[in-house]
């Protein structure tokens, strides 16, 4: 409130709480819609602010780090100042566009500390129209060569006690629901109370969340904070200090509650604020991805979106097992294991999903629970459980990679490590190896529970970089990867663009394993948070939405939203995660999973309201077809869609996909109705979208 007052009075915040030995240096974006302001303070501390649009979003704000045994955060003079303009544009192996424009003016600013032995720091901001980056850089030099962060000091002092849309801070679980609340009233520990929520918080600290993070200010600007090109470095937790709405950098410890090593030349991921006056500015920002390295792979050719089925929901239901056997003691007289009887990984069974992938063209095929180990796999830490190239006894392997390949179906390995990842690295040639040798062009890893032996986070640095050997090693062989239960992802993709996708966040497996499963308002919230770091392998498409197993578990969505999810959430890698008989009774819904493409030209936010709704409208790769998706929570709602997008003067044919007038997630959800009709540029469609519901349209020319 105070500083409201101040602001209203015309002060600014730095020459308040501060005493500030230099003038600010500025920069401001290429249409100057964001200034970045870079002060000293007399104590030799970097302060930074932001406006946008003349508005104050960050105002006086700490950077700078501590270091075992001394720091960089003060006793620091400047230098030396470098600006540089860059604009260019340049085309994604995959994405929402063909190409993306990087436009940011850039500041250098070059520190030395003032006492002996003057080690030195930059500071580098690059301010687009939509946000801002800054990351702090380490040259080599004589004084600072091996050291440790102990902690990351950066600040993000904010106006006042915004709306927040968040999930608590943890260091190694992010399948949380989103609460909305002030930030005045964040309370990660109440959330882990909540059943069949994770019930882990690592983090001692109530008040701290994850990125990224969205804002709204009651001014009605939006900002999200995360970071970008996070490598040998830990995630950015960011920690509220409720008294005066400041948030700070909260790295994840290591097992000994250190934060990095670090060897000089060095820099640290981006920190990244977008902002908007409009929520579909935070979805259509690329400052994470212009701000992430290219493609350190040169022939990417080999690299393709996909849409796959798997033996894999009835797992996740509990109507059949990963494992083969009901327990390692469970053996015959001879020693071997004796099947329960509920292996879902089985040959006849996978036989059964590949021909129903190959009937209907979806080209993709993943067997979850194909190799020795699951008996043990959750819950015991043991270190060699996962055998990552012995299939169970009737996982016939050769049997089903010359079938699926007499069907035209790709084989998709998965590889889950139960967090034991040395376990893992040992085998990944070999396993890769088998994989080339079959044919599987991609990998889905996996990284349930703690990580052995040493217990470090999954979001540590430690795990960071073991991410990103995965994406390497995995580009070495020409392999595709989607991983689950890792760190929520920063752009990284443009520079491994085999990396397709992670879990990384709260999908739809979850309404499989809890009652609770997932409030209609979620999806809604994901675009905005955790998908501005890069695709989720959300797996949508559920079409049988109530009593999927035997405790009764229901979706907490309509179907027509379920195929809304293939258009608003943007990913190279889409599942269709339900059984084949399910879909098998709805073929005219199916239709529009079968052809909705995973790949684009053209990308438009129709409109949005984070927690409420979004309308998203994409354009085929290589194609004049249009796709359009809108979603909306749990209150039904009518929106106007205008296909002004359209081609002026040509004539389209609209597939709909909606929710039929008395469906409703809650009491009928599988209904939907399908109707065609003639579309122009000037149509403007009215759609009802029942509570929890969606609508699907496909636009191809007539
Ligand atoms: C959790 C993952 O999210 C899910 O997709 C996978 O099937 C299981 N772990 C087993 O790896």
């Amino acid at each position: 409130m105070k500083r409201t007052i101040l602001f209203l009075l015309g002060f600014s915040w730095f020459s308040i709480c501060q005493v500030l030995a230099d003038e600010p240096i500025s920069v401001s974006s290429p249409s100057k819609t964001i200034t970045l302001s870079f002060q000293m303070s007399s104590l030799g501390e970097p302060m930074y602010e932001a406006k946008y649009k003349n508005k104050p979003v960050i105002i006086s704000s700490h950077l700078g780090l501590e270091i075992e045994g001394f720091n960089l955060k003060d006793e620091l003079r400047i230098t030396d100042t470098q600006r540089k303009n860059i604009d260019e544009q340049w085309n994604p192996v995959w994405g929402e566009e063909k190409t993306i424009r990087n436009r940011c003016e850039e500041l250098t600013i070059k520190l030395k500390q003032t006492i002996s032995p003057e080690r030195e720091m930059n500071i580098v901001f690059r301010v687009f129209d939509d946000g801002i980056g800054f990351r702090y850089e380490f040259p080599e030099q004589a004084a600072l060569k091996n050291f440790i962060v102990t902690k990351e000091i950066t600040e993000f002092s904010l106006t006042g006690n915004h709306k927040a849309f968040w999930i608590p801070g943890n260091y190694d679980a992010n399948a949380y629901p989103y609460t909305i609340s002030r930030l005045s009233e964040v309370n990660a520990w109440k959330l882990a109370k909540i059943p069949g929520y994770i019930p882990v918080i690592n983090d001692p600290d109530q008040n701290t969340v994850q990125t990224p993070l969205l804002l709204k200010t009651d001014e009605g600007l939006y900002i999200n904070i995360h970071e970008a090109a996070l490598l040998n470095y830990p995630a950015m937790l960011l920690h509220i200090e409720k008294d005066d709405y400041k948030l700070t950098a909260n790295l994840v410890p290591d097992a000994f509650g250190n934060k990095a090593y670090l060897r000089t030349p060095f820099h640290t991921p981006w920190r990244t604020i977008i902002v908007g006056d409009k929520a579909t500015d935070i979805i259509a920002s690329r400052i994470i991805l212009n701000l992430n390295e290219p493609s350190k792979i040169k022939d990417t050719s080999w690299i393709k979106p996909l849409k796959f089925i798997g033996v894999w929901w009835e797992m996740i239901t509990g109507n059949s097992t990963w494992s083969y056997a009901n327990s390692l003691s469970d053996v015959d007289s001879n020693g071997k294991l004796k099947p329960s009887g509920k292996h879902g990984a089985n040959t006849a069974n996978v036989k059964r999903y590949i021909d129903f992938a190959s009937k209907h063209g979806i080209n993709n095929f993943l067997a979850e629970g194909w190799n020795t180990g699951w008996e043990e796999w959750y819950g015991y830490w043991k270190e060699d459980i996962f055998d990552f190239i012995t299939p169970y006894p009737d996982f016939d392997i050769e049997e089903i990679a010359s079938y699926a390949k007499s069907k035209k179906v790709s084989l998709l390995m998965h590889h889950e490590t139960s967090g034991s990842v040395t376990n893992y690295e040992r085998q990944m040639d070999t396993a890769y190896r088998m994989m080339k040798h079959y044919e599987y062009p991609f990998v889905k890893t996996g990284h349930v529970g703690r990580i052995i032996p040493r217990g470090e986070h999954h979001d540590g640095q430690w795990m960071v970089n073991y991410y990103s050997r995965v994406a390497q090693k995995t580009a070495d062989y020409k392999i595709m990867v989607d991983m689950h239960e890792v760190v929520r992802p920063t752009g990284l993709q443009r520079t491994y663009p085999n990396w397709l996708a992670c879990e990384s966040g709260r999908g739809n497996e979850v309404n499989g394993f809890t009652r609770e499963g997932t409030a209609p308002s979620h999806e809604t919230i994901l675009p905005f948070t955790r998908l501005v770091g890069g695709p989720m392998d959300f797996t949508p498409g559920l079409f049988k939405l109530r009593n999927y197993n035997e405790a009764g578990f229901s979706v907490h969505t309509t179907l027509a939203k379920q195929l809304a999810l293939y258009v608003v959430f943007y990913s190279p890698v889409q599942m269709l995660a339900d059984l084949p008989e399910n879909y098998e009774k709805k073929p005219d819904a199916f239709e529009f999973l079968k052809e909705v493409p995973v790949e684009w030209d053209k990308t438009l936010y129709l409109d949005a309201e984070p927690g409420e709704f979004l309308m998203t409208a994409r354009q085929q790769k290589d194609s004049e077809n249009w796709y359009v998706g809108a979603i909306t929570n749990e209150n039904s709602r009518s929106l106007d869609i205008s296909l002004s997008f359209l081609d002026k003067g040509k004539n389209y044919i609209a597939t709909i996909y909606s929710d039929a007038i008395d469906a409703s997630w809650k009491d009928n959800p599988e209904a939907y109705t399908i109707k065609k009709m003639k579309v122009t540029a000037k149509t403007n469609l009215k759609i009802k979208l029942a509570d929890g519901g969606g609508v699907a349209i496909s636009i191809k020319p007539e």
